[in-house]
């Protein structure tokens, strides 16, 4: 039998610092390289490509072209919009205008990271940019919204290789979120929350509390209203999450990060 060709897929990276793609390729289930040398056909990618300059801008015109409809389009990054995008440019474009075109003829939006979701980092206060979520841009191309900052590794790899094996996004909440790794809060699953409900606090990042792993609620904890599966999948392979490092929960994926959820006011 005639083999079943690969998904394509065009990633593209917009105003951010790459630490999604960073967490992606650090998956163990699946590896990052399985997916992109197996299961799908990673046409274009600003950071995992080994191309670069004006053929490799005239091959991602060619892929949509060629692909029109068909292709999954990941987004890393926020769209920069004041003075019409001029502070991010890709390829010689504003990125908005790439994200704009990839973004129309694709088959679906993966809006990987707060950046591409909401703004993330790159919209904190003041915004000198004019950042933004990607969506303005999306069109009617259905998105799916994979927060974090970044995402855990094997979130990005499985919601991916949903849209690349199903040919259709997972079931969403109400944010666009896949249900599957955004139905809980961190609070939900933390390992810390018999502390929390005994009313064992660390007041502070040295005390007594702190050193026995009570619950770090009153330095700041955003676990209560963030959701995402640190408490359940953990990072590197299930090693750690921010709370078991001793570090409360910043609210990474939330929508209103970074401002909403900085140290720098809770310390
Ligand atoms: Fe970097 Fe965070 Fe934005 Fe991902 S969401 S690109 S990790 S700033
Ligand atoms: Fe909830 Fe944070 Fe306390 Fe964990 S450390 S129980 S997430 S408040
Ligand atoms: Fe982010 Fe909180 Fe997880 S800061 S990495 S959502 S524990």
């Amino acid at each position: 039998a005639e083999k079943k060709p690969l998904p394509v897929v065009i990633w593209i990276h917009g105003h951010e610092c790459t630490g999604c793609d960073e967490s992606f390729i650090r998956s163990g289930s699946p590896y990052a390289s399985d997916v992109i040398l197996s299961q799908v056909a990673l046409e274009y990618d600003h950071l995992l490509s080994a191309a670069s300059g004006e053929p490799f801008e005239a091959h991602l015109e060619e892929t949509i072209q060629k692909y029109k409809g068909q292709y999954i389009l990941a987004v890393e990054g926020a769209a920069c919009t004041k003075d019409n995008g001029v502070y991010c440019m890709s390829g010689g474009h504003p990125f908005t205008h790439t994200l704009q075109r990839a973004a129309e003829n694709a088959a679906a939006v993966i809006a990987y990271g707060t950046c591409a979701v909401s703004g993330g980092i790159q919209a904190a206060n003041p915004n000198p940019t004019g950042s933004s979520g990607i969506t303005n841009f999306t069109g009617k191309t259905p998105v799916v919204n994979v927060p974090g900052c970044p995402p855990i590794p094997e979130v990005m790899t499985g919601v991916i290789m949903h849209v690349a094996l199903f040919g259709t996004v997972p079931p969403l909440d109400g944010e666009g979120r896949p249900k599957q790794f955004y139905g809980n809060r961190i609070h939900d699953t933390c390992y810390r929350r018999p502390f929390f409900d005994a009313g064992m606090f660390a007041e502070s990042y040295d005390d007594e509390g702190s050193k026995a792993g009570w619950c770090l609620y009153k330095l700041g904890c955003r676990g209560p209203e963030t959701y995402n599966s640190c408490g359940n999948m953990r990072w590197f392979q299930g090693m750690s999450y921010p709370i078991q490092s001793g570090a409360p929960c910043i609210g990474c994926s939330n929508a209103h990060f970074w401002d909403e959820g900085k140290m720098s006011e809770r310390l």
